[in-house]
């Protein structure tokens, strides 16, 4: 196979594949997404929206940052009231939804946004361009990394954070799991499959996952550290993880045999990883039952899993909806087509998630969870 796309880039994966004698999948990922200046987050590229790769729910339509800003206030009141209260965004992007939130908390509960102090968490300098023209209204400090937070209480959040994050990708063949490797021959590189490391292994016991025989599927370890370390920097509060993605028991049913990896590139998606390096997002699905084990782990209780459709409805999406359709005009109609698409399940509304987990909060009670969708290994963490 021919590594294509941005040569720089590409010359500098072959150099290190060279130079060690082979890299793992995890490596040539971190490399294709975020190479200081070259990597597609790391570089100067329109990636979400319509002149980019992929829509995002706050791309579509402020109502999603409104409902989340409804469920926060919530929390504010039953659990803040007139204390400060952190909101954390990690991996806000181009800002778009920490914005929506903001302006919403801003504009209809003040004595929330009074008490609120912004955090937000990115490492792509070409969003936080746009984010500190974006936010340049609010009351926001960013940090690198969340280890630079101090005194975290309150709200920590991401939408589509975890499955741009780098993956192992494992092979189960003969009954041993392998990691796949790149290595080199000639100008083209080749797929080698060797013993997976401790750490995959480990991961593996822990949360019981057998995968099938001949399946390849993705280990994310960059997420288990990630919700480790929000779990132990965050003294009371919730954390809420939008994403797509499943249970373990979901996750590894028999006919995802290749797994989830899957790039996207100018609004379609293909399995070719090795195109297009650095002007392509990588993505997998989230192994929500990890979140859940691993933020277990430091800490943080499992408060609720549920869907986007679900919800949004709680929180109110189909009253605005209503009003659309009332209104009867063609704005209005256009715009409740685009809110659909937060909802339909062939949409957003069952392939994106809502992971809830708290932290020395007693018996939390949520409006978004109401009504939850029914129980089937989808949904059973
Ligand atoms: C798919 S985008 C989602 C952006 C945004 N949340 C939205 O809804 O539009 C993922 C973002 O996470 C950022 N990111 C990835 N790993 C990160 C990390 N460890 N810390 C902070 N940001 C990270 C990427 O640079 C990228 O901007």
């Amino acid at each position: 196979m021919k590594l294509t796309g941005k040569k720089e880039l590409i010359n500098l994966i072959l150099g290190e594949i060279e130079k060690r004698g082979g890299i793992s999948f995890k490596e040539f990922m971190d490399f294709a997404l975020y190479y200081p200046s070259l990597g597609y987050y790391t570089s100067d590229k329109e990636k979400i929206g319509g002149y980019g790769d992929f829509f995002t729910s706050s791309e579509l339509d402020p109502v999603f940052g409104q409902l989340l800003a409804k469920q926060f206030n919530e929390i504010y009141e039953k659990y803040f009231k007139d204390k400060k209260i952190s909101l954390v965004e990690v991996g806000s992007g181009k800002g778009l939804l920490a914005y929506d939130i903001l302006n919403e908390i801003k504009n209809n509960y003040p004595d929330f946004y009074k008490n609120l102090q912004f955090v937000s968490i990115e490492k792509s300098p070409y969003h936080l361009k746009s984010q500190e023209e974006l936010l340049k209204g609010f009351n926001v400090k960013w940090y690198d990394t969340l280890e630079d937070v101090e005194d975290l209480e309150g709200i920590v959040y991401s939408n589509e954070l975890f499955d741009a994050l780098p993956v192992h990708l494992i092979k189960k063949l003969n009954s041993r799991i392998y990691e796949i490797y790149l290595t080199k021959k000639e100008d083209e590189i080749v797929e080698e499959l060797r013993p997976a490391t401790k750490d995959i292994l480990d991961y593996l016991k822990e949360l019981k996952i057998d995968i099938p025989e001949g399946m390849t599927t993705e280990i994310n370890l960059i997420a288990t550290d990630l919700i480790g370390k929000i779990g132990q920097k965050l003294k009371r509060g919730f954390v809420f993880t939008v994403d797509y993605g499943y249970p373990s028991k979901e996750l590894y049913k028999p006919y995802r045999m290749r797994g989830t990896l899957l790039c996207y590139y100018k609004h379609t998606y293909n399995e070719n990883y090795y195109e297009n390096v650095g002007l392509q997002d990588i993505t997998s699905h989230v192994n929500f039952s990890a979140l859940v084990y691993y933020g277990k782990k430091s800490g943080l209780e499992f408060t609720s899993f549920t869907d986007q459709a679900h919800f949004l409805i709680n929180l109110g999406l189909g009253d605005v909806m209503m009003e659309l359709q009332e209104k009867g005009d063609y704005k209005s109609y256009e715009r409740l087509n685009r809110l659909k698409t937060l909802i339909l399940p062939k949409g957003m509304g069952e392939k994106f998630k809502v992971l809830i987990q708290h932290k020395n909060v007693e018996n939390p009670d949520l409006s978004g969870l109401r009504i939850l969708p029914p129980q089937n290994d989808r949904y059973k963490i």
